[in-house]
């Protein structure tokens, strides 16, 4: 598989010097991978991608699964799995991951939507999913930003939400036909976030909202209407007593049922 790494090293080194891309045939999770380098002392700005995730993780303590065994369909692999590592010190956290899921649906297609706080969804399903986890290594914070997106839909019949796959909308690409399209625009968009916070990319978010103006059901029990995201990236929804404003990445919403 050609994953074009040279071309991705060329445009990413200019605005972060000594960038690095790694191709993997197999690790457990890029992320934990990256997290485990990180504890080590080792934080350079890498892009690590695999070819074969066995212990995929996603948000929430939950797994993130390549799509079938993920082995791959006819020599390429059924998903794109990286996770980009770098040291970062943004002012405000607040909305570094709507800022990420905002970048790769940029990259991608016009028909990708964002489900706060980052969930990539096409057509009412979901495509995509962004991790992301931060290491403390003496002053220094390290993010690991951690990116899977299905190429080819997965045949798992056990997923919580139904699955979407890129080629449905770009049936010519493949994994790393997409991660060329999407590793140096977030790489720019990271380096921007930590410049200007999420603040100025609020209107783009609301122009992908697949929430917006949608009945939501939040996991910490908040029933209402998804109005957008506040200048920090916090959901606000309109519930009976009043609006409420979401903010824990541990809090799950959906659009609630029949809605
Ligand atoms: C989610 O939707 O819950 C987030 C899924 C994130 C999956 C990616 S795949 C590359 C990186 N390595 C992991 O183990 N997880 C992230």
């Amino acid at each position: 598989m050609q994953w074009h790494a040279e071309a991705i090293w060329e445009a990413v080194v200019p605005l972060l010097p000594a960038f690095s891309v790694e191709v993997l045939p197999e690790i457990d999770s890029t992320n934990t991978e990256l997290m485990r380098r990180a504890r080590a002392g080792q934080l350079a700005p890498v892009l690590l991608v695999a070819e074969r995730q066995t212990a995929g993780r996603g948000r929430l303590g939950r797994t993130w699964s390549s799509g079938g065994d993920g082995a791959s369909v006819h020599g390429a692999p059924p998903s794109l799995t990286f996770s980009l590592g770098l040291p970062l010190a943004p002012a405000d956290w607040s909305g570094l991951s709507l800022a990420v899921g905002l970048s790769v649906v940029e990259s991608l297609h016009p028909a990708l939507q964002l489900k706060w706080p980052n969930d990539v969804w096409l057509q009412d399903r979901k495509l995509a999913g962004i991790l992301i986890e931060t290491a403390s290594v003496g002053e220094q914070r390290y993010a690991v930003i951690g990116v899977g997106i299905n190429i080819e839909v997965p045949q798992a019949q056990d997923l919580r939400t139904p699955p979407a796959g890129l080629r449905e909308v770009l049936p010519e690409i493949d994994a790393a036909g997409a991660l060329a399209r999407v590793a140096a625009p977030l790489v720019r968009a990271i380096r921007q976030f930590e410049a200007d916070g999420f603040g100025p990319l609020r209107q783009a978010f609301h122009a992908r909202d697949l929430l917006y103006g949608r009945e939501v059901a939040c996991s910490d029990g908040v029933v209402g209407m998804a109005r957008g995201v506040d200048a920090g990236g916090a959901l606000l929804v309109h519930t009976e007593n009043g609006l409420r404003k979401i903010t824990s990445s541990e809090v799950s919403v959906r659009p609630a049922a029949g809605a």
